[in-house]
């Protein structure tokens, strides 16, 4: 049976994700800073199984990766999708706040830096050999048109390089890489406004991702396949 880790699946993307993958039979191990991805286990059972784990707490994350050890020995796929988006674009007010850089970076690029080193021997032991980053067209330095919200910005551009680093690491182990582009989507951080639904997204993702395991093929898409620019 196929093993899935999620993070950030209490909400938005990665509760469509985790759930995504669960109607696919898959166990899902959903981490989330409140244990609420709990919420599938009534519909999914022990397929789905919540951990407490906070991206930027190094502790929790061995203890989370411990866990999946113990429980099924191998990751198919690791799906890093937590992040966080502290920029105010209306006001602009904090623009240059460093605070608020420091914070955005450790989440959205540090996070899946220690994800990937304590879950990489379980993806190295499982059959399916994928490890997703979830970005955003923010983090692309040809194609970013803003002429503010650095923090979220630079913390994407630092995940696709971590992706391309990271992708060359593992290259030898059969190991795929991807940085995926979910698309500007209605959740708490992309608003109401959005495009369309997380579920959406999530159902493209989960195509890109089963349709994407040649190592040289590209590495940096969309939802819906495109391939993107750097
Ligand atoms: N929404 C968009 O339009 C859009 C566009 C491009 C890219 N993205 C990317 O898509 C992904 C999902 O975004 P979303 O729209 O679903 O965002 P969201 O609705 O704001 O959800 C973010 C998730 O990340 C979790 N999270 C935040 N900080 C965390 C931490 N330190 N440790 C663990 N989990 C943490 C949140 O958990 P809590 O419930 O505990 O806060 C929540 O589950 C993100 O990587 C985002 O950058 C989104």
């Amino acid at each position: 049976m196929t093993t899935v880790v999620v993070t950030g699946a209490a909400r938005g993307l990665g509760f469509c994700l985790a759930e995504a993958y669960l109607k696919q039979g898959a166990i899902v191990f959903g981490l989330d800073r409140l244990e609420q991805t709990a919420e599938l286990s009534h519909t999914y059972g022990d397929r789905l199984q919540a951990l407490q784990c906070d991206v930027i707490d190094e502790d929790q994350v061995r203890r989370s990766a411990g866990v999946v050890a113990r429980t099924t020995g191998t990751v198919d796929l690791l799906i890093n999708n937590a992040a966080i988006y502290l920029d105010d674009p209306l006001t602009r007010a904090n623009e240059f706040d460093a605070d608020i850089a420091r914070r955005t970076f450790d989440v959205n690029a540090v996070g899946p830096l220690l994800m990937t080193k304590h879950f990489l021997a379980l993806v190295l032991a499982g059959s399916g050999k994928k490890i997703v980053n979830i970005s955003s067209e923010a983090g692309s330095i040809s194609q970013n048109w803003r002429s503010h919200e650095y923090a979220y910005c630079m913390s994407k551009a630092a995940l696709n390089m971590q992706s391309v680093i990271l992708q060359r690491r593992v290259k030898n182990d059969g190991v795929k890489v991807l940085a995926i582009q979910p698309g500007w989507m209605r959740t708490a951080m992309g608003g109401m406004d959005a495009d369309f639904d997380p579920s959406e997204s999530a159902s493209g993702i989960v195509d890109v991702i089963a349709r994407n395991s040649d190592i040289n093929g590209p590495m940096y898409l969309d939802y819906a396949g495109n391939a993107c620019e750097w």
